[in-house]
């Protein structure tokens, strides 16, 4: 696949899966990230160029996409799947929470996509995948910030897939449900009796073998096909990618 093709929050998990699989494609990739040292290694290992870039700050991401789109000679996708987890009872939820909830997981990629816009348009196929969560979906008890952040960004998503589609840019949010870093710090922070209910509602809640989804073989090839032009009349669409869960 000849694409180029930044991934944001290539470090870790399914944005680690996403350079490994757009690279095994032929894909050419940057991948970015805050965490410098995985993110190198992630990416040296698949071939690919590593930027570290804070998705929060705006100077910095747009001076990290030009450099990064002048590396790859052009830009064709913009992967952006850095993310946190924040969580708590609602009624005790902080200002502090609810921003870092928003400024993360929905202000972040509103950043990274407007600073890929002016390159994606100049392609006539140029696609947008954002991160979400089936916390946008569905009712996220304990996670209502977390929640709250993933809706706005498919609300974003959606929006730019209209405003953008007269520029050839599609943009899509995907949904994943997958064993990473971020669900094993999620249930390391839970007691036995609870690690148990919970790996109990996980297999009660996902059809599909009762589990979560492997980054490199049941979400990052969804992705691929995404920036691949076989997917070029999907557009403004929530993908989920999380064995049905909650269906
Ligand atoms: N794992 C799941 O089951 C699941 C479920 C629903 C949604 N998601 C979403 O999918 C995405 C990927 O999740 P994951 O499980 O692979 O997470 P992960 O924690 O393994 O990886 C997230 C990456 O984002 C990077 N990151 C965080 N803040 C950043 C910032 N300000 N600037 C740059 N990079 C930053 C981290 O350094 C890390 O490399 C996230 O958006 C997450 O909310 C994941």
């Amino acid at each position: 696949m000849d694409k180029k093709v930044i991934v944001v929050g290539g470090a870790s998990g399914v944005g680690a899966a996403c350079v490994r699989s757009l690279a095994a494609a032929g894909a050419s990739v940057v991948s970015l990230d805050l965490a410098e040292e995985t993110g190198t290694a992630v990416a040296e290992a698949a071939g690919q160029r590593f930027l570290r870039c804070d998705t929060t700050d705006r100077d910095e991401v747009f001076s990290v996409v030009d450099q990064a789109a002048g590396n790859l000679g052009g830009l064709d996708a913009l992967v952006h799947v850095a993310g946190i987890l924040v969580q708590g009872p609602a009624e005790e939820l902080t200002d502090e929470d609810w921003a870092r909830a928003m400024d993360v997981n929905a202000r972040g990629p509103m950043l990274t996509n407007q600073a890929a816009f002016p390159h994606l348009k100049k392609g006539e196929r140029s696609s947008i995948a954002n991160f979400a969560s089936s916390a946008a979906l569905t009712a996220y008890p304990n996670g209502a910030a977390y929640a709250a952040s993933k809706g706005a960004v498919t609300a974003w998503t959606r929006s730019i897939a209209v405003e953008w589609a007269p520029f050839g840019i599609r943009a899509n949010v995907i949904h994943p449900s997958a064993a990473t870093p971020m669900l094993e710090k999620h249930r390391n922070k839970l007691s036995e009796e609870e690690k148990v209910a919970y790996d109990e509602l996980i297999r009660q809640k996902v059809p599909l073998g009762g589990t979560f989804g492997d980054p490199d073989r049941d979400i990052a090839p969804v992705i691929t096909f995404l920036v691949s032009d076989g997917a070029r009349f999907m557009t403004g669409q929530n993908i989920a990618v999380n064995g049905g869960y909650y269906i």
